[in-house]
């Protein structure tokens, strides 16, 4: 199987934990859309019914609703049955690093009102230690320059992420900041110094908010549970 396959294998089996009747978070990013579109399947098939869902993020919204996918707010639904999201980085405690696809915030706010929360990914996502890649940092646009030297100072060398040219802004109108977390450093402690400056609003760093997670592999899929 193909990473894609990978992606569809892990949504499918995340669906099987869906029944009728469910309020549902929606997460984002390429393994989540595997998940919407076997959701939307499922809710025209009528295989599911009376399921209502908030979504992560504008862009699943719109795919949702394309779907014919019953949307609500989170206020409306929430507390949530389960969430569903893709992840960029797990670890076998089950912390995640989140949000390269720019939607931690909404991320963290949906997955915490939820009584569940599946990780949907393939194996490529399982590291040793967190911090492999970048940890996205989501900070007000006032702050963003300052922010930037201050980090810089720190030796977590942000770099401002773009799209088409122009800095990355996010659903709720913010900038990210995308750091390296020094190999000699605990991902909790770096998280700890970032979160005490002002201007910082969230980080893709998601401590306890998974409680099981849906790993694909050529060899079968495995689950993991805190
Ligand atoms: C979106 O902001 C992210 O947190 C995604 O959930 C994460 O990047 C995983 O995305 P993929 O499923 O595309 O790898």
């Amino acid at each position: 199987m193909d990473a894609h396959e990978l992606k569809i294998e892990a949504a499918r089996v995340a669906l099987g934990e869906v029944r009728s009747g469910m309020t549902l978070g929606l997460g984002t990013g390429t393994t989540s859309v595997e998940f919407v579109k076997l959701l939307g399947a499922a809710l025209r098939d009528r295989t599911l019914r009376d399921i209502r869902c908030t979504c992560t993020s504008n862009s699943t919204e719109e795919l949702a609703r394309s779907l014919g996918v019953p949307l609500f707010e989170l206020a409306e639904i929430a507390p949530l049955d389960l969430a569903v999201d893709g992840a960029d980085e797990i670890d076998a405690r089950l912390r995640l690093i989140k949000g390269r696809g720019g939607a931690l915030l909404r991320e963290k706010i949906v997955e915490q009102q939820a009584k569940r929360f599946i990780v949907i990914a393939d194996e490529t996502k399982i590291v040793e230690k967190l911090g492999a890649g970048t940890l996205p940092i989501e900070v007000t646009p006032f702050a963003r320059e300052v922010l930037e030297r201050r980090f810089t100072e720190l030796g977590f060398a942000p770099v401002m992420r773009m799209r088409d040219g122009a800095p990355r802004v996010t659903d709720e109108g913010n900038r990210i900041l995308d750091v390296r977390v020094p190999g000699d450093r605990d991902i909790a402690e770096v998280v700890a110094s970032i979160r005490e400056h002002a201007g910082v609003v969230e980080t893709g760093f998601f401590s306890n908010e998974a409680t099981e997670a849906i790993i694909a592999s050529a060899n079968g899929v495995r689950r993991m549970t805190r």
